[in-house]
């Protein structure tokens, strides 16, 4: 089974100013999938908590699977990609070109988010835009591919056959 955390990054729900409805969502979702999400926190729109509890996730945790969700715009304080690029060890680019592509049919604005998806040691993370509707919509593109990317960075060298 998929073991997963939820970061939501966000200055006011960081500060209980507003309340976090995306985290929740992707939660649900992946509940949903019968992945286990034995993780979650809010972190202010900072590369040095973000980037920490990403690292802390992946490398004590030992989680599968890490999805942020804020701070990927081009707000002077949107972060996230910057923090995720310093901690990832391999770019995984289609998460966010997939996400981007199919998100271009919904809104124009998709193409202000520049989320990131990377590994760490053995952990998958990936970017997902802030609000609650950005979440389901991207959430819904890439779950096709998450459950055969986590099992090939743990390692799993069968051959890939048709998904
Ligand atoms: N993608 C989808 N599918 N649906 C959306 O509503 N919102 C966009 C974009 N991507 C959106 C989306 C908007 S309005 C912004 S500003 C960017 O994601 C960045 O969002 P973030 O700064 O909250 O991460």
């Amino acid at each position: 089974m998929i073991r997963a955390g939820v970061i939501t990054v966000s200055d006011r729900s960081s500060q209980g100013i507003r309340e976090d409805r995306s985290g929740p969502a992707i939660a649900a979702m992946l509940s949903e999938l019968g992945l286990m999400v034995c993780q979650s926190c809010i972190v202010p729109d900072e590369i040095e908590p973000l980037a920490a509890a990403m690292a802390r996730y992946a490398d004590e945790e030992k989680l599968d699977l890490v999805l942020t969700t804020g701070g990927t715009g081009v707000s002077p304080r949107d972060v996230t990609p910057e923090a995720t690029l310093e901690i990832i060890e391999k770019e995984v680019p289609g998460f966010a070109e997939a996400m981007r592509a199919h998100s271009m049919a919904v809104t124009p604005f998709a193409m202000i988010s520049r989320a990131v998806a990377g590994i760490r040691g053995r952990c998958l993370i990936i970017n997902l835009p802030g609000s609650p509707k950005a979440v389901r919509e991207n959430l819904a593109v890439i779950l096709p591919a998450l459950q055969h990317a986590v099992a090939k960075i743990k390692g799993d060298d069968r051959e890939c056959g048709t998904p």
